[in-house]
């Protein structure tokens, strides 16, 4: 049953159409299909909808200002990168990766395992100067003019990480340098990473946990995910021990799902752009 108060507002904020006049005072009610002319009533179905329409765009251009402003408030205009349109996300589980355990700590296979993950020419690449010219200034490359060299820092994040663990061990990585020179790389690389990693603030969580107490599918699993009832998932060998027993058996674990950029897909975009072997000349392009 259609009621007054509900009807008014939308009428009296509406204008009528060139070359027609509304009279409303009469007709208050709204039941104009008794009322009124069929020209009239079309019109005054058009107002209707006009309005309603009005008022869901109006809606929707508040709900979709509120949420840039909310999400513009958490995340300050990101500072420009060619590579953005390369980010995808991944969600991967963290796993013990044989390749980079080895047999001994100079193990040459962990070696190549490292310097494969460290990207196409270590990550770097050339820009033509129409693309260099958005980014922080770089060098041109003397042997390619118009080129510009620069660094995906993912690859030199890979990098200084690798050269702290070779710093362990710098008779056998690094003979020709000063055990001064050798602090200086390693202490700038602690300094780096820490930084990247702060910056990358992973909000995965770790937590205390023994697989024995569950299935090996639970395990094994490519994408951990607490399942609906989690409590339901455990053995009876788990549900037999006291608490107290059970935080003696709970190691933390640090191999579950996290949010990630999609490693492959940087890889093959710096592989596109990387400064090959052949234009290398150690003379110019220093190592990050
Ligand atoms: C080298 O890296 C690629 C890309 O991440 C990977 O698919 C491949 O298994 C790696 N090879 C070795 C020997 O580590
Ligand atoms: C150290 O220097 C020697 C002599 O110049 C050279 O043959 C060797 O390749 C260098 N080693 C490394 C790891 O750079
Ligand atoms: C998991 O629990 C079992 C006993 O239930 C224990 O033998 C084993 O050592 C535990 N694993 C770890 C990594 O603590």
């Amino acid at each position: 049953m259609p009621s007054e108060k509900k009807y008014e507002p939308l009428l009296n904020g509406a204008e009528p159409m060139a070359g027609e006049e509304i009279t409303l005072d009469d007709d208050k009610t709204l039941d104009y299909p008794a009322i009124l002319p069929r020209s009239r009533r079309n019109h005054l179905r058009t107002v209707r909808i006009l309005v309603g329409l009005n008022v869901v765009l109006a809606t929707l251009l508040f709900l979709v200002v509120g949420f840039w402003w909310r999400e513009n408030a958490k995340m300050p205009t990101p500072p420009h990168s060619p590579a953005w349109p390369a980010v995808k996300y991944v969600n991967k589980r963290f796993k013990k990766d044989d390749r980079f355990y080895g047999t001994d700590e100079m193990d040459p296979n962990m070696d190549k395992a490292w310097k494969n993950i460290t990207g196409p020419s270590t990550g770097h690449i050339t820009l033509p100067a129409a693309e260099a010219q958005k980014n922080v200034p770089s060098l041109e490359l003397w042997f390619k003019p118009g080129y510009y060299l620069y660094g995906l820092d993912m690859f030199h994040q890979l990098h200084c990480l690798d050269i702290i663990r070779r710093s362990f061990f710098p008779k056998h990585y690094f003979p020709n340098n000063s055990e001064a020179e050798t602090l200086r790389h390693k202490q700038h690389c602690f300094d780096y990473l820490r930084q990247s990693i702060m910056c990358a603030g992973d909000v995965t969580l770790d937590h205390w946990f023994n697989y024995t107490w569950t299935s090996s599918s639970y395990k094994d699993s490519d994408n951990l995910n607490p399942s609906d009832d989690w409590m339901n998932m455990y053995t009876q060998n788990f549900k037999d021990l006291s608490r107290k027993q059970r935080s003696q058996w709970a190691p933390l674990m640090w191999d579950t799902t996290h949010q990630c950029r999609d490693y492959d897909s940087l890889y093959e975009w710096v592989r596109d752009r990387q400064l090959v072997d052949k234009d290398y000349k150690d003379d110019t392009v220093k190592n990050p």
